[in-house]
């Protein structure tokens, strides 16, 4: 009898985390964290392209990153939208779609602008979906979700889920951390009620698709068994 094809991926979500602590070793200002952090996203991306993912979701924005100071959310916005001003043409082309999950509204006009042109132009593609988290915070997320809900009908998992800002996705199969902190801050907690988990300690400025190709060949070993045996 042939061997089972091990099971790929389909969604993997990573929480982007490390910037800060990258350029502090390095004695290095903040922003330059972010902006190496951006040149690790332009990588990941493309070879979550590269490898066929069909879904890729990035925390890069929580609601609670609103607590830091004003000029590193301010570095945030301009970094963001410098992104989509250098690498939309190159995705686009290349047939990722753009998603937005979050709150992104809230956000400056200009950003809020930039953001909707951005899946405006890549909506019909069928390739890799990037789902960016902007003003995202799963809690928020649920809670926007479960209102919708409730005025359609009874609440219930599945009537919850077909809310969320992720319902269009595939189910979550892999949440990857980066820089060594084990927690979910506040991202994706609905979705991950079976995904599989990595923690690395590798700094976010410092993954590099390499390590996704090697996160995905290690999620083929492992054994998902819903509750069930
Ligand atoms: C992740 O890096 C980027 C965002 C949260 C936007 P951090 O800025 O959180 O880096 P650390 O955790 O301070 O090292
Ligand atoms: C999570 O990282 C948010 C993003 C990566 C966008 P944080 O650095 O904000 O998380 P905490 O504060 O360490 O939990
Ligand atoms: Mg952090």
């Amino acid at each position: 009898m042939s061997k089972a094809e091990p099971v790929r991926a389909r969604h993997v979500a990573i929480i982007m985390d490390g910037n800060g602590r990258w350029a502090k070793k390095r004695l290095m200002p903040r922003a330059l964290g972010h902006q190496r952090g951006v040149e690790a996203v332009r990588k990941v991306v493309r070879g979550a392209r590269e490898m066929g993912l069909e879904a890729l979701t990035l925390y890069a924005f929580s609601t609670e990153n609103w607590r830091r100071p004003e000029e590193e959310v301010s570095d945030l916005m301009s970094l963001m939208k410098r992104f989509i001003l250098s690498d939309l043409d190159e995705f686009a082309e290349a047939g990722v779609r753009l998603k937005i999950i979050g709150d992104y509204k809230a956000f400056k006009p200009d950003v809020v602008e930039l953001v909707e042109k951005a899946i405006a132009r890549t909506a019909g593609n069928s390739g890799t979906t990037l789902a960016v988290a902007l003003n995202y915070g799963s809690q928020d997320e649920i809670a926007r979700a479960a209102t919708r809900a409730a005025a359609k009908g009874p609440i219930t998992p599945e009537t919850i889920a077909a809310e969320l800002d992720t319902a269009d996705l595939p189910p979550l199969d892999l949440l990857i951390r980066t820089s060594g902190e084990v927690r979910l801050s506040n991202f994706l907690l609905w979705q991950a009620a079976y995904a599989e988990m990595m923690f690395t300690d590798v700094l976010w400025p410092d993954f590099t698709a390499e390590h996704l190709r090697d996160a995905l060949e290690a999620f083929t070993t492992r054994e998902r068994r819903y509750g069930g045996r």
